[in-house]
């Protein structure tokens, strides 16, 4: 008898966490409750990863949109970012988790910019798991801030416009050395991508749960991989020809 193939993995899970504020306001408490709920998911998705031996997890934690919040709540998440860090860093490079935050740092306070370097320097040598956080960040800043790096080369004449493909202008992106994310996540009912990761979602499997970030657990994200795992990847192809193809 043949054995089966093993079901595909996915290397890289990037997230949208949705839903904080609605799961505190359906307990009647302040949305900053919600946030802080959201942090303890965030805990117990990064331990799935590990379990199941998945690559890389990114998550969108700040957007460059979310500065337009009321400036308590702002000050609030700003307060727990600093808080998580102090607590989990050491709890991180234990793990072997490996720390990149991606995004606009220079709009956050100089504390928590020497924080967030800190915590990437303590977290450099985790093998099993690269965690990026996404904060102040968007997909179109990032297609722009690449954009421009490759533009100054090519106006100092150290790059030749012409030589300019995919995957030169990937390597000038936040994920650039990392496998491209393989399946996209929202929690929070809304389908949306939200400006994140535009460039990097191209060939990304999308998946979409009405369930709130903060009641995210194992469960929720074994329905996501079992979902992942019963869709063909073709990536332009035809069924056929993907079928041939040595399994990657
Ligand atoms: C979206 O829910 C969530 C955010 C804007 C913040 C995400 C932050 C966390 C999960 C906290 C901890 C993160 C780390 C990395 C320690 P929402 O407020 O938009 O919810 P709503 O749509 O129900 O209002």
């Amino acid at each position: 008898m043949s054995e089966q193939p093993a079901a595909p993995l996915p290397r890289h899970i990037a997230i949208v966490m949705d839903g904080n504020g609605r799961w505190a306001r359906a307990r009647g408490r302040p949305r900053t409750i919600g946030h802080r709920a959201g942090a303890r998911a965030v805990n117990r998705c990064i331990d799935w990863c590990l379990a199941h031996g998945i690559e890389a997890l990114t998550l969108f934690a700040f957007s460059s949109e979310n500065w337009r919040r009321p400036p308590e709540e702002v000050g609030a998440l700003m307060q727990l970012f600093l808080r998580a860090l102090d607590r989990e860093v050491d709890e991180l490079a234990r793990r072997s988790v490996r720390l990149r935050f991606i995004g606009q740092r220079e709009a956050f306070t100089p504390d928590l910019q020497q924080r967030m370097a800190l915590a990437e320097r303590l977290t450099a040598q985790g093998g099993r798991l690269q965690l990026n956080i996404a904060v102040s960040y968007g997909g179109r800043w990032d297609i722009v801030q690449a954009a421009r790096s490759l533009a100054e080369d090519a106006a100092a004449g150290r790059l030749e416009p012409g030589s300019i493909d995919e995957a030169l202008f990937g390597s000038r992106t936040s994920l650039a050395g990392q496998p491209e994310p393989d399946l996209f996540i929202r929690t929070g009912g809304e389908h949306r991508i939200s400006n994140f990761l535009l460039w990097q979602l191209a060939y990304c499997e999308l998946y979409f749960t009405p369930v709130l970030w903060p009641d995210v657990d194992a469960a929720v994200l074994d329905a996501a991989l079992a979902d992942f795992q019963r869709r063909e990847r073709r990536f332009g192809m035809t069924s056929e020809q993907r079928s041939r193809e040595v399994p990657t």
